[in-house]
């Protein structure tokens, strides 16, 4: 049977290492008037540091949320380079992206850094996006759902359920990331399913309420097949966040699913 909740689906543009003043201005100028018409789906622009506050302004007279891709695990101090999660709720973010495979991979952050920056950004008041997802090489032998869990684990361990649902998860397949090859719709239901039964395992309702959201090469023609899912709740958009006609094109596709969950009661 399925469970139903009051969620909206929710839909977040990574914008990645792009843009620039104009392009950011242009790209807002084209994409605000026809998503501002979409009242069933909640939406949010991750820009690069950067241009948050100029995005913020921008965003001002809108329903579009405000988040970062990123926070230091720090509070305060002698952090050369780092931006706090403080710093990031005072300037407006409602969001942050926490444990992006291109983070973990590049940057080298393990699941304990993950789990302390989770734990930073809901103590700032913000709402941690929590990046989780397998490589290739770990699908093809079988541990997708291992992988996932561990991840999961890591921040259960440091946080608790109760606290990992204030946040939002997203499944993104690292192999479907900027790639073009996107997980199937039942490719992706299955490992959402795997992880709100998961979290249901430990509390039920939680896990209806929390939204997990699927990234990895969504597109304007593949958003309404993957939104219609029952457990995915919405996406975690890159390269297709930066074409405004796309990006509006994914966000109606997520008001039209359904906010429904697999979970059996
Ligand atoms: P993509 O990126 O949509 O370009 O695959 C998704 C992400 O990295 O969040």
């Amino acid at each position: 049977m399925q469970t139903s909740s009051n969620k909206k689906q929710l839909v977040i543009g990574n914008w990645k290492m792009n843009g620039s003043s104009a392009e950011n201005a242009s790209l807002l100028l084209s994409l605000l008037p026809v998503i501002s018409r979409f009242e069933s789906v909640e939406v949010a622009l991750c820009p690069p540091y950067p241009y948050l506050t100029t995005v913020a302004d921008l965003l001002d007279d809108s329903d579009v949320a405000l988040g970062a891709q990123n926070l230091s695990a720090q509070l305060s101090g002698a952090h050369t380079g780092e931006v706090s999660a403080s710093m990031l709720h005072d300037i407006g973010c409602r969001f942050v992206l926490v444990g992006h495979s291109e983070r973990r991979a590049l940057y080298a952050e393990d699941d304990d850094l993950v789990a302390k920056k989770f734990a930073t950004a809901l103590r700032a008041g913000l709402i941690p996006v929590l990046c989780v997802g397998e490589t290739l090489a770990q699908r093809q032998s079988g541990e997708t759902e291992v992988v996932v869990t561990n991840q999961l684990n890591a921040v259960l361990k440091a946080v608790g359920i109760q606290d990992l649902v204030k946040g939002v998860i997203a499944y993104e397949p690292v192999w479907a990331i900027g790639t073009g090859e996107t997980a199937t719709p039942e490719q992706a239901q299955a490992v959402h399913r795997h992880i709100r039964q998961y979290l249901a395992d430990q509390d039920r309702a939680a896990a209806a309420d929390c939204r997990i959201l699927y990234g990895g090469s969504v597109k304007a023609d593949n958003a309404e097949q993957l939104f219609n899912q029952p457990d995915i709740d919405g996406g975690l958009i890159g390269g297709a966040s930066l074409d405004a006609m796309s990006f509006a094109a994914i966000c109606w596709a997520a008001q039209t699913g359904p906010i429904t969950d697999s979970i059996a009661i």
